[in-house]
């Protein structure tokens, strides 16, 4: 049987979701960092990967500045880092300085790596589409990084909600 719900209740049971890190740069050099739930692959050859990005966000602006961004895998240790991220907004913190995490230079775009990061890719926004009150970005990945350490990636188990949260 199969009983109608609100749709916000019906995402609450997505979960496990992957968590995601994304550095962003402004025009003067100042990089940002924000946290996402929404990411996927959506080409294999050129690679390339979609965000998506709340309209009212620092790193919507940023991402219309300079068109590039860095798309990294928290690692397991990375929690703390990771919420913060996701819940203050670059235009009044310096994340990097607040979480202390290492900003290392890119190769191919002006946004940098996250150093204690499992995995970072390089991409050049190539589409932007509107949906509702996000922007998807399309980036084409034009580098990738491996993290030298060993580290389990990060995920967002919806602790929040209850695996089967009662009605
Ligand atoms: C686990 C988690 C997942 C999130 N997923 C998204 C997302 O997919 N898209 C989005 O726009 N914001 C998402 N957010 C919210 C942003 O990370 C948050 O609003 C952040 O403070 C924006 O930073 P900024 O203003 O510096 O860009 C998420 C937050 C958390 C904690």
């Amino acid at each position: 049987m199969q009983r109608e719900v609100p749709v916000s209740r019906a995402w609450e049971r997505k979960y496990p979701e992957q968590v995601v890190m994304v550095t962003t740069i402004g025009k003067e050099g100042r990089p940002n960092i924000i946290t996402l739930g929404w990411a996927m692959p959506t080409s294999g050859t050129p690679p390339m990967c979609a965000i998506s990005i709340g309209l009212e966000r620092y790193s919507h602006a940023l991402l219309e500045q300079v068109p590039e961004f860095v798309l990294t895998f928290p690692a397991e240790d990375m929690e703390k880092a990771m919420l913060l991220c996701g819940t203050r907004s670059g235009r009044e913190v310096d994340k990097f300085q607040e979480t202390g995490l290492s900003a290392l230079p890119a190769t191919r775009v002006r946004p940098p790596l996250i150093g204690e990061a499992v995995t970072n890719m390089e991409c050049k926004v190539v589409g932007a589409y509107r949906t509702g009150d996000h922007t998807i970005f399309v980036g084409e990945i034009v580098a990738a990084h491996h993290g030298t350490r060993e580290a389990r990636r990060l995920y967002n188990l919806g602790a929040r909600f209850g695996p089967l949260s009662p009605e």
